[in-house]
C-alpha cells in the first residue's frame, strides 16, 4: 500500500508545472478522489494510438466506438503505442483507477470495472469541437465509496422497448452506476416471458385502458387503448449481457404478494377469491394480491426458477411492498396457513410468505431483497432490505444485522416533481429537487460504524405512472441522477455549489452530446418569500447568475400591474403589506433564457400574510420545507399536491397558534386541508379553536366537525366562525384514530396536510 502511494506522488511531480487544485475545475461527475491540474494540454489528432496491455477487449472496443462515434477520432491499437496506455495495478482500494494526462495519457486500473470507469472519466475530460479536441493536463485518482449505486426502472406502468432500456443503461454507465433494478411486474403489466406460464404475457402484459390526468382527480377518465408489451427471454438475456458489458448488474424484481393484478388477470386461481379481473388501468394499491396458499407459493418458485436462469445477479428482488391484508383476512386458505404455522396475524403471514421465497432463493445460492415492508411481522433470516419509506426501515434492518440499500422517497424518488415551476409535466406528487438528492447520505447518524457496514449503498427509483415515454423519462432522471451518482461515489462529495457549477459548466454540454432530454430545473428562476414585520417580501433568483431574467406582474389574473416598473431580478424585494381585508392574487411571469415558456408564480395576498405562527406540534420534516412561514406565505397549497406548499403531520392532534400582533377583531378563519387517500392523507375529524388576548388564558369555541361536503376535500377552504376580539388564535386539529380497513394504509395514523390560514375581520 505504502509503495503504491509513493508511486502516485512521483507521477504527479513528473507532470506538474504550475499546480492548481480543486473540484470546481474538474469536469468529471462523479468527482474523483483527487484532481490536480497542470499547465498545457494533450491535443488529439485524427487518430489515437492505444496500448491496451491486457485491458479487457470489450472496454477497448467501447472506448474505440466512443472515440470514433462521438469525436470522429480513429483508434489504432498497438503494443508499442504511447499516446494512451493502460496499466493494471494492485494493492489499491476496490475499483481504484488513475488517469495521468501529460504528453501522453496513462490509465492505471485495478479491476475490469475500474478500467471501464477510467475510460468514462477520460471521455468527460475531453473538451473542444470537431476542429480540435484536447484535455487539460491533469492527474486524478479515484475509487467509489459505495458498492451499490443503483437506478431503478418501472416498465410495468409504462412499457419501454429493448432499445430504450439499453439507452437507459448506456446513460447509467456514463455516471458509473453499477446496478440496474428492473421492476418487471406490477398491477398494470407483467413484462417478462415465463415459459411455464404463457398467459402471464399473453394476458398479463396488456391492458385495455389507462387512467389519464392525476389518479386523485375525480371523476376519473380513461384512455381506452390496448397497450403493453413484454420482453422475451432472449431479449432479457441480451439486455443483461449489454448491461454486463457496461459493468452494470441487472437485478430483476418480481412483485409479491401485492402489486400482482396483472399476474392474477392471467391466473385468477392464484388470488384469494379466484375472481377474474382485468389488468389494472388505474394507479394505486389494490386489495387482490397473491393468496398465501401452497399453489401460489409453488407458482412463484417456478417463476423464480426461470428468472434465476436469465439473471446471474446475486440478488433477486421480490417486492413485498404495499400488500393490503384485506383478502387474506377473509380467505379460508390463508387463515389455514396462519393456523398451521402458528402465526399471529396476517403480518406474520406476509413474513412467512417472504421467508418461503428467502429459503428458496438461498437454497439456489441467491439472496433475497425486498422493500422495507418485509420488516413487518419479522424479517426473514437472509433478507436484504431496500428502505423506501424513509430511512427507518433500513436503520432497523441494519441494527438487526441485515444488509440494506437506502432508497428513501425523500431523496431518491425521481418520479417526484423537481421544481415548483408551473411548466413541470404532471408527476405523482412529492418534491425532490436536485439539491435534495444531493443531500442524500445513505448512512444515517443513528447507525454505529459497525452497523453502517450493512449499508451497501443507495438507489433512485423511477416509477412510471406519469412517464409515458423516453423523452419524459430522461427529463425526470437527468440531471438528478448526476447528483445521486456523486453522493454514492464520492467519499467526500464537494459542496452543492461546486457540483452545480460543474454541472452547468461542463455536464450539460456532455449530456447534449448524447441528446439527453434533461431538465434545466436547477437553472429555473425561483420565487423566495420571506417574513417582514408587516407582511411578506418576495424576491426572484436564478442559480446561474449569467441568466437574464425578466418579469411581468399581473393582478387577479388580468391586468398588468403598473407597480413594479424597474424591477431588478435577484436584487429588488417586492413588499406586500397585510392589513387589507380582501384577497388579491398576483401572478408573476418570469422569463429566463433556459425556459421554453415563462415560469409562473402565484401569490395570494390576504390579511394574515407573514403573521407569526408557533407550532405546538412539530410538522414532519419532509413536509415542512417553508418552516413556520408556509401557513401564511401567500402560496396556497395546490391540488393535486406537489409536495411543497402543504405542511404535513402524522399526529392525531395537531396544534398551532397564530399571533396577530395586537388585539384584533376576528370574524372568521379559513383553512385548507388536503385529501389524497391513495397517499394516506385524509381530512381531520374536527377542529377546536380557542382565542386569547395574552397567550395564557384561552376562551374555547365549540368544536367544529370537518365535513367533506363543506368544500375542504375540493378546492375550497373550510371556514370557521370566530367573532371575537383577540390577539392569539389557537387551532387544535384532531384526526380519526387510524385509517379505516380497506383503505390504503389501513391501521396507520392518517396524514393531515394543511395550508394557508387566513383570518378575516369582516
Ligand atoms: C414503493 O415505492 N412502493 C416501493
Ligand atoms: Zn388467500
Amino acid at each position: 500500500m505504502k509503495g503504491t502511494k509513493m508511486r502516485f506522488v512521483a507521477l504527479v511531480i513528473g507532470v506538474l508545472i504550475s499546480v492548481s487544485c480543486g473540484f470546481s475545475q474538474c469536469p468529471i461527475i462523479p468527482a474523483p478522489v483527487t484532481f490536480v491540474t497542470a499547465a498545457g494540454q494533450f491535443s488529439f489528432g485524427e487518430d489515437i494510438a492505444i496500448n491496451s496491455d491486457n485491458a479487457p477487449s470489450g472496454i477497448i472496443d467501447y472506448a474505440a466506438n466512443r472515440f470514433t462515434n462521438t469525436f470522429g477520432i480513429r483508434v489504432v491499437i498497438s503494443p508499442s503505442a504511447k499516446q494512451l496506455v493502460f496499466k493494471k495495478v494492485a494493492n489499491v482500494p476496490t475499483d481504484y483507477y488513475s488517469i495521468n494526462v501529460g504528453e501522453t495519457i496513462i490509465i492505471t486500473y485495478s479491476s475490469d470495472a475500474s478500467c471501464f470507469y477510467a475510460v468514462n472519466s477520460l471521455f468527460q475530460l475531453i473538451q473542444g469541437n470537431p476542429d480540435q479536441y484536447s484535455i487539460a493536463k491533469c492527474f486524478l485518482k479515484d475509487y467509489p465509496k459505495f458498492s451499490w449505486r443503483g437506478l431503478h426502472l418501472d416498465v410495468s406502468r409504462h412499457f419501454f422497448t429493448v432499445d430504450e432500456v439499453k439507452r437507459y443503461i448506456d446513460l447509467m454507465a456514463l455516471y458509473k452506476f453499477n446496478t440496474f433494478h428492473w421492476h418487471l411486474t406490477d398491477d398494470q403489466g407483467w413484462r417478462i416471458e415465463i415459459k411455464q406460464y404463457p398467459k402471464l404475457t399473453e394476458i398479463g402484459a396488456w391492458r385495455d385502458s389507462t387512467v389519464n390526468a392525476h389518479y386523485s382527480t375525480t371523476p376519473r377518465t380513461y384512455t381506452v387503448e390496448h397497450t403493453g408489451g413484454f420482453y422475451t427471454q432472449e431479449q432479457i438475456k441480451e439486455i443483461v449481457q449489454y448491461a454486463a458489458n457496461r459493468y452494470i448488474t441487472v437485478i430483476p424484481e418480481i412483485e409479491m404478494p401485492g402489486h400482482a393484478r396483472a399476474a392474477l388477470a392471467a391466473y385468477p386461481e392464484l388470488s384469494c377469491t379466484g375472481k377474474q379481473h382485468g389488468v389494472e388501468g388505474l394507479w394505486g394499491v389494490f386489495d387482490d394480491i397473491f393468496c398465501a396458499h401452497e399453489s401460489s407459493i409453488q407458482f412463484l418458485k417456478n417463476v423464480l426458477d426461470e428468472v434465476m436462469v436469465l439473471f446471474p445477479s446475486e440478488y433477486i428482488h421480490i417486492g413485498g411492498d404495499e400488500a393490503p391484508k384485506t383478502r387474506w383476512k377473509k380467505c379460508a386458505k390463508c387463515q389455514a396457513v396462519i393456523r398451521e404455522n402458528g402465526l399471529k396475524d396476517e403480518h406474520e403471514l406476509q413474513s412467512w410468505f417472504v421467508t418461503q421465497m428467502d429459503m428458496y432463493l438461498t437454497s439456489k445460492g441467491r439472496k433475497l431483497i425486498g422493500w422495507d415492508e418485509i420488516l413487518e411481522g419479522g424479517l426473514s433470516p437472509n433478507a436484504t432490505v431496500m428502505s423506501w419509506r424513509g430511512f427507518d426501515g433500513g436503520v432497523d434492518a441494519a441494527k438487526q444485522g441485515h444488509d440494506v440499500i437506502m432508497s428513501p422517497g425523500s431523496h431518491c424518488y425521481f418520479d417526484h416533481y423537481q421544481s415548483k415551476n408551473s411548466t413541470e409535466p404532471l408527476a405523482i406528487g412529492g418534491f425532490t429537487p436536485i439539491e435534495k438528492v444531493y443531500e442524500f447520505n445513505p448512512i444515517p447518524s443513528s447507525l454505529t460504524a459497525a452497523e453502517a457496514t450493512h449499508v451497501l449503498g443507495g438507489q433512485a427509483n423511477l416509477w412510471t405512472e406519469y412517464i409515458p415515454d423516453m423523452k419524459q423519462l430522461e427529463y425526470m432522471v437527468y440531471p438528478r441522477a448526476l447528483a445521486l451518482s456523486q453522493v454514492l461515489w464520492c467519499v467526500e462529495p464537494p459542496s452543492f455549489e461546486v457540483f452545480r457549477s460543474v454541472l452547468i459548466k461542463h455536464q450539460l454540454n456532455y449530456l447534449d452530446r448524447f441528446k439527453v432530454n434533461y431538465s434545466r430545473a436547477m437553472c429555473y428562476p425561483e420565487m423566495k418569500v420571506s417574513r417582514k414585520e408587516d407582511g411578506l417580501g418576495v424576491v426572484f433568483t436564478a442559480a446561474d447568475t449569467s441568466d437574464q431574467l425578466s418579469l411581468i406582474v399581473r393582478v387577479d389574473e388580468t391586468n398588468i400591474a403598473p407597480k413594479f416598473p424597474d424591477f431588478l431580478i435577484g436584487k429588488n424585494i417586492l413588499s406586500f403589506k397585510r392589513g387589507i381585508d380582501s384577497v388579491v392574487t398576483y401572478r408573476f411571469e418570469v422569463k429566463s433564457e433556459y425556459m421554453p415558456k415563462p415560469s409562473e408564480f402565484k401569490m395570494t395576498i390576504h390579511p394574515s400574510i407573514g403573521l407569526n405562527v408557533e407550532y405546538i406540534t412539530a410538522p414532519d420534516e419532509r413536509y415542512n420545507s417553508g418552516g413556520n412561514l408556509t401557513l401564511v406565505d401567500g402560496i396556497i397549497g395546490a391540488k393535486p399536491w406537489k409536495g411543497n406548499e402543504w405542511v404535513g403531520f402524522d399526529d392525531q392532534e395537531i396544534e398551532f397558534i397564530v399571533d396577530l400582533g395586537k388585539k384584533t377583531k376576528i370574524d372568521r378563519a379559513e383553512l385548507n386541508f388536503l385529501e389524497d387517500i391513495g397517499s394516506w392523507i385524509h381530512l381531520p375529524n374536527f377542529v377546536r379553536i380557542s382565542v386569547s388576548t395574552n397567550g395564557k388564558k384561552w376562551a374555547f369555541l365549540p368544536d367544529k366537525p370537518i365535513y367533506k361536503a363543506q368544500g375542504c376535500g375540493k378546492h375550497l377552504p373550510f371556514a370557521f366562525q370566530i367573532q371575537k376580539k383577540a390577539r392569539y388564535v389557537r387551532f387544535k386539529i384532531v384526526t380519526y384514530d387510524t385509517i379505516p380497513e380497506g383503505m390504503p394504509g389501513e391501521g396507520h395514523v392518517q396524514w393531515t396536510f394543511l395550508d394557508e390560514i387566513m383570518l378575516f375581520s369582516k
